[in-house]
């Protein structure tokens, strides 16, 4: 949560910074601001209020000069979204700049003695005490690499920062303590240092970057990065490529990056299997679990953790893995998962989904189940990051950058990834023969082409949109691999379009939510034709008979529960394997047209961000 970026080098800095803060609004929008170092060793702050166009506005389109500058875009932890509060944060003698992300949970006693000292605060924010305890140190003897790192030692919780100071006009230091939202380094062709805390930011600069982990600072001057450990240790830092372009961070003629996402998704699926299986004999090759698979037999258990839609993936993976794998299998949702004691030993392998790789409850997950001595595989979007430190090996899910808040194209991505793991451990565990492995690969090969049909026609969404865009509550429901998807479906259609919305295993429905049905109640029955299709099938009649409005997302052909429906979305018939993935896109797609069709903001809902990286 919150985004940060810092630039120093030759170049005019406050245009790289609102390019910056513009790519990075997904991590947070209830104001954003800049700091640039003006002549003479002044820092200039300019600051405001709600998205960045109010920012920009407010420059008059009187950019600042100055080649060094850092600046945020913020999601609220401590202090409402006011100009005070909003970042950067100066200290009361005007001598150190900072952003932040994260919290500082002893900003209380911290505030309490800087105070004492004399030093005058004004903001109601934790971020502001971070600049006075840095200029505290500030002098001859401390210059503001190793007074950031005095001031680092005493900051308690997890927090990135970025600070720099008139005292050396062309450096700026960041550093990172635990899980918080990373610090991703790069450099420009042109003799320019610039750090930010996500890839969007960085990559029209170049595609190699170098991630902070916790405990470490970089101090960037000159073009150059100098990286060291808060201890005051050198470090050598490897960069990582990155393989996705910097044009797929732009809405490309999409009026909102999630629609242009969820069109990605027939490319994001080709890339997932891209030298995963083989299209001649059907093989599945996943080289980068290749610590998981040499004990694959070892395996007594698997436990799938995420948050938000990646815990509806983890969900059915889980599915997946108990079924063609036939290991015993849990989930659990990360930010329970770590607080709740859970028996993990050697025996269990914990597989995390967060596309992010910076999810800090998932991160706290992990680090728990790396202590117990269990092993991991984590499925993310982006190489490096925090979570793939942790985990043995990665499998990365390939979807590309995904800018809408609310994930799509990162979570079909992620249910392919899921797919191949269970079908690669169903083979190398000998419960999956040579037949029955053809015939899965075989059917995964059609998903792209499938969804790509799928994606062809969004009429039917406008026309649900029309219909019940005026509903304040839906059910969504579903059996097997299908309650998964009804969570995420109620899910979509909560985050982006405020509408009220539950997901419940059909099963579960006469046991409380059949008592909301009524006229007014959309009930989105997920019915494909599958093995659970005619118990779906009575739980649409038991709707039907309490004159409820039934949305059947069924399969082409199927007469009887379309008329059984009072509108359907039919997916195209293919295995019953593949129904999930078919499924996922009516989930995004009716949560979509009905967000733009009650004028919702979706690619940056309220209240919401992309990465959440405090508890
Ligand atoms: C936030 C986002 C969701 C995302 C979830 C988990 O809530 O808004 O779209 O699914 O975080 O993110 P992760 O990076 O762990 O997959």
């Amino acid at each position: 949560m919150c985004g940060i970026i810092g630039y120093t080098g030759n170049k005019q800095a406050a245009p790289i910074l609102l390019n910056g803060l513009e790519s990075l609004t997904y991590r947070g929008y209830d104001s954003a601001g800049i700091a640039v170092m003006g002549p003479g060793g002044l820092p200039q702050v300019y600051k405001k209020t709600g998205k960045l166009e109010n920012l920009t506005a407010s420059l008059n389109g009187n950019m600042p000069g100055g080649s060094t500058g850092i600046g945020h875009t913020r999601w609220a932890t401590h202090g409402g979204p006011t100009d005070a509060n909003a970042h950067p944060h100066m200290d009361c003698r005007g001598e150190v700049v900072v952003v932040h992300n994260g919290i500082v949970e002893n900003y209380i006693a911290l505030k309490r003695e800087l105070v004492a000292e004399g030093h005058e605060f004004s903001s109601q924010t934790d971020s502001e005490c971070i600049s006075h305890l840095i200029e505290r140190y500030l002098d001859d003897e401390f210059p503001l690499e190793e007074s950031v790192r005095l001031a680092a030692r005493e900051i308690r919780g997890a927090n990135a920062v970025v600070a720099f100071s008139g005292r050396e006009p062309d450096r700026i230091v960041g550093f990172r303590l635990g899980n918080a939202g990373g610090i991703v380094v790069g450099k420009d062709d042109e003799g320019g240092a610039i750090l930010s805390s996500d890839l969007p930011a960085l990559l029209p600069y170049g595609r190699e970057v170098i991630y902070l982990s916790g405990g470490e600072m970089v101090s960037m001057a000159h073009g150059d990065a100098a990286f060291s450990t808060l201890e005051g240790d050198p470090i050598e830092k490897k960069s990582v490529h990155i393989p996705y372009s910097p044009l797929s961070a732009s809405r490309g003629g999409y009026k909102h990056f999630m629609h242009k996402e969820i069109h990605e998704q027939p490319e994001s699926v080709i890339n997932a299997l891209k030298g995963r299986i083989s299209f001649d004999d059907l093989t599945v090759n996943l080289d980068e679990i290749a610590n998981t698979a040499a004990s694959v037999d070892e395996i007594k258990r698997v436990m799938f953790i995420g948050m938000g839609t990646s815990l509806h993936a983890a969900m059915l993976g889980r599915q997946w893995m108990e079924t063609l794998a036939r290991i015993p299998c849990e989930y659990d949702n990360s930010s329970e998962f770590r607080y709740r004691n859970p028996v993990l030993d050697e025996g269990t392998l914990v597989v995390s989904v967060c596309q992010s790789g910076e999810t800090v409850d998932t991160l706290a997950a992990m680090e728990l189940a790396a202590e117990r001595g269990a092993s991991q595989v984590t499925l993310c979007n982006y190489p490096g990051t925090q979570t793939t430190r942790i985990a043995d090996d990665t499998l990365l899910v390939r979807a590309g950058l995904e800018i809408g808040v609310a994930a799509s194209k990162t979570f079909m991505s992620s249910l392919v990834a899921l797919y191949l793991l269970a079908v690669e451990f169903g083979v190398r565990r000998g419960v999956l023969g040579e037949e029955a492995r053809r015939e899965l690969i075989g059917e995964l090969v059609r998903l792209p082409d499938l969804l790509g049909k799928m994606l062809l026609d969004e009429d039917r969404y406008m026309e649900i949109a029309r219909r019940y865009g005026r509903r304040s509550d839906f059910l969504y429901l579903g059996r097997g691999l299908g309650f998964p998807l009804a969570m995420e479906g109620a899910l979509k259609l909560k985050e982006i379009s405020y509408i009220h919305a539950e997901g419940y295993p059909a099963g579960e429905m006469k046991h409380g939510p059949i008592s909301l049905i009524d006229r007014q109640m959309p009930v989105v029955a997920i019915a494909p034709r599958d093995s659970l299709r005619d118990k779906m099938l009575s739980n649409i009649n038991e709707v039907k008979a309490r004159d409820g409005q039934i949305v059947g997302i069924i399969t082409e052909g199927d007469e009887e529960l379309a008329q059984r429906s009072d509108f359907t979305i039919a997916i195209p018939q293919a295995s019953e394997a593949l129904n999930p993935f078919l499924v996922s896109i009516p989930m995004q797609l009716i949560a979509y047209h009905l967000a733009v069709h009650r004028g919702c903001d979706v690619d940056q809902p309220r209240n919401l961000a992309k990465t959440v990286t405090v508890e």
